[in-house]
């Protein structure tokens, strides 16, 4: 990464990391309650209302970009419900803090919050609806690499939904210079054609650029330059669809869904306790506490709208536990379990773990094509060693297997 765009970065991350912090130090009248959701901490800082034009549906999955502390996210989730899945994607570890504290209070267990950077994101390909993002995209240093990551996650016919930055002209390089003015959402807008032109790039259709507002010229660091606040959307075209047609069978709100895709994740709820018991019974995996761990449990469901796949995390401070990964017979080999095991990496790297562990009589083969390897069960050490699978569900015989999830999040060079 050149010297300028990891100043940025840094600038970045620093910003609001600070606002993080300092929000919460402050009176909770000030920006830790604010009017809309007066129960959730944390300041605010998008420069619009993505989630009013994303036109979210009842179990789409959701990725929200620079989630700061999570606000978008859990409005997000009430509107997909227990069908679906948000994730928050942000960079620092103050906002991310936050946005858990919010996750608890909401009660929302359809949300899953994610560190990362948006030139990387941690999620695998085609597995959200929608990409929203309130005030994000503009603090790239690296914008292409974000749309192109847009693009990767989309599914076919899932669409971008954002608020953002844009400028009047293009913004002059002495702006563009100030790592302050860029990390206050200024320097890095985009002109409205730029804009559009970058999601065509990256494979993205139907890019429309609708300004809603320009600020005053004060602002911009510039004479004659405006910023304003637009919303952006676009879609990723079905393949081979020409002009983006979508396919008119099995359309799930604005969204393909066909049986034979893959299924949806989503987090478990209590009802779906029996069913996953079910399968792991039938799977020949241990039940021992299951329902005690289930509030971190994620599931998959067939074109039946049965449970199909399972996977559980039991968390140990900075130690997780993968446990309970089954699919149902008739549904191998679709990728579901793979899908199954990334979510639950994700969770586990949200809830602050930084070694995933699990145990297996059977699976380390396909465990290690995961990123897991295998390790001396004397080697292990710390409070995973309490989980009821070391204490007495698995065998002495079964393997134990450790990932390390420690990643860097801007070691994208
Ligand atoms: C202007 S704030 C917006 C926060 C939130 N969307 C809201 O509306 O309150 C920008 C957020 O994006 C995060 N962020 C900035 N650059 C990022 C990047 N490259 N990848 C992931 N998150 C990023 C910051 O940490 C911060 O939380």
């Amino acid at each position: 990464m050149s010297d300028e765009k990891s100043q940025v970065y840094d600038e970045v991350r620093r910003r609001y990391s600070r606002a993080a912090t300092q929000c919460c130090a402050a009176p909770a009248e000030s920006c830790c309650s604010t009017s809309e959701a007066p129960d959730l901490v944390g300041p605010s800082l998008g420069c619009g209302d993505p989630i009013s034009r994303a036109g979210l549906q009842a179990g789409q999955d959701i990725l929200d970009l620079g989630c700061g502390a999570g606000g978008d996210v859990i409005r997000a989730a009430l509107i997909v419900g227990p069908e679906g899945l948000v994730y928050g994607l942000d960079m620092t570890d103050e906002m991310l803090k936050l946005a858990q504290v919010n996750k608890q209070k909401a009660g929302a267990r359809n949300v899953v919050f994610v560190k990362g950077t948006m030139e990387s994101i941690p999620l695998p390909d085609e597995s959200v609806d929608v990409v929203i993002s309130n005030c994000v995209i503009n603090l790239s240093p690296d914008k292409d690499s974000a749309l192109r990551e847009i693009h990767r996650v989309l599914r076919p016919g899932g669409r971008l939904a954002v608020h953002d930055t844009v400028s009047s002209a293009p913004v002059p390089g002495q702006v563009q210079a100030d790592s302050s003015l860029w990390s206050a959402c200024i320097s890095g807008s985009m002109e409205v054609t730029e804009y559009e032109e970058r999601l065509r790039n990256a494979g993205l259709e139907a890019a429309s650029v609708d300004v809603e507002q320009w600020y005053g010229a004060e602002i911009s660091g510039a004479p004659g330059l405006k910023i304003g606040a637009a919303f952006v959307s676009a879609r990723k075209p079905f393949p081979g669809a020409a002009g983006g047609a979508r396919p008119a069978e099995g359309a799930r709100g604005d969204l393909q869904v066909t049986g034979a895709g893959p299924a949806r994740i989503r987090a478990a709820g209590a009802g779906d306790l029996p069913q996953v018991l079910g399968l792991l019974t039938s799977a020949g995996l241990p039940r021992d506490g299951v329902e005690e761990q289930f509030n971190h449990f994620l599931v998959t469901e067939g074109p039946d709208g049965a449970v199909s796949g399972a996977v559980g995390l039991e968390v140990y401070g900075s130690q997780g536990l993968l446990r309970s990964l089954c699919v149902k017979p008739e549904e191998r080999g679709k990728g579901t379990g793979a899908r199954l095991v990334e979510a639950v990496t994700a969770e586990a790297m949200a809830a602050g773990c930084s070694e995933l562990y699990l145990l297996t009589t059977t699976a380390d083969k396909y465990f290690e094509r995961h990123g897991f390897a295998r390790m001396e069960r004397a080697s292990v050490d710390g409070p995973v060693l309490q989980s009821i699978e070391f204490v007495s569900a698995c065998p002495k015989t079964a393997v134990v297997m450790l990932k390390s999830l420690t990643r860097c999040c801007c070691s994208t060079d």
